[in-house]
């Protein structure tokens, strides 16, 4: 690992940042949204799960909003955990390792405390069955009118009918061009870069042994997915509280 501490993580971070705003339209904008949600639901949070985290881009800015939150970070990818680690120090989140896809994800978690979770751009990664788990085992953590923030692609589906599902998916992808001149790096870009980099060889052999990408056949979560999964889940109240085209974002609250 020493080769790690001649990397210039910050670079990296903000490079990170960067690309991903190329799929989340103003993306400081839109977690800006989400944590005005997360206060007006449950105040400033005992306890915030960033989930799915990535680096903790999510994590980083509740860590300005709410400075005495207990702030934690979770997610499968080592390598994403450790730039993480090695740039968000000064803000005391806690980075936890697991796979949301596993049976028992959430003993990484503390027993108590939690009362919002926020994810973004990342629970398209699972499988509409995948999302029932997730929002039972959301549901048994989250306390009584603790809050849930997603903000993602959720198709439209069949719920808007054929025209409307494949106009969303245009308009997003034309909002994108808009928002991307092509000088702006993309998700394979920065991957490649990443490999290119020898003192990431190791972590990124992790990443790769555990199969984080979504299976390319995998059927698109809707967001008839998403409702459907927080209201069997329990959730007592569950909607939309912005949209741009098939971009959610999507509020449950316990
Ligand atoms: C596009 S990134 C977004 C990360 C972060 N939310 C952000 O905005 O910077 C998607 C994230 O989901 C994570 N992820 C995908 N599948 C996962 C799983 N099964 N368990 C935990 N994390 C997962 C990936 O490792 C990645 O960090």
């Amino acid at each position: 690992m020493s080769q790690l501490s001649h990397v210039n993580w910050v670079d990296w971070m903000e490079r990170w940042d960067r690309q991903q705003a190329g799929y989340l339209p103003r993306r400081d904008e839109q977690i800006a949204l989400m944590l005005e949600i997360v206060e007006r639901v449950v105040g400033h949070p005992t306890g915030l799960l960033d989930l799915a985290s990535g680096p903790g881009s999510i994590a980083s800015r509740a860590a300005e909003r709410f400075p005495d939150t207990h702030l934690f970070a979770l997610d499968v990818d080592p390598f994403l955990l450790e730039l993480g680690r090695r740039t968000r120090g000064a803000a005391a989140i806690e980075f936890l390792e697991a796979d949301l896809r596993q049976a028992g994800w959430d003993e990484v978690l503390p027993a108590a405390g939690l009362n919002a979770v926020c994810t973004a751009t990342s629970l398209h990664y699972l499988t509409a069955d995948q999302i029932v788990s997730l929002a039972v085992v959301l549901a048994n953590r989250l306390p009584p009118d603790g809050v849930f923030v997603n903000i993602d692609t959720m198709r439209l589906g069949e719920e808007s009918g054929p025209r409307l599902d494949h106009l969303a998916v245009a308009l997003r992808e034309h909002l994108w061009d808009g928002d991307n001149p092509v000088e702006v790096e993309g998700w394979q870009g920065w991957w490649t870069a990443a490999r290119a980099e020898p003192a990431f060889a190791t972590l990124l052999a992790e990443r790769d042994r555990r199969l984080i990408s979504p299976d390319p056949d995998q059927a698109p979560i809707t967001l008839a997915d998403m409702t459907n999964a927080f209201r069997s889940a329990g959730f007592a109240e569950v909607g939309v509280l912005a949209q741009e085209a098939d971009k959610h974002t999507f509020v449950a609250i316990r």
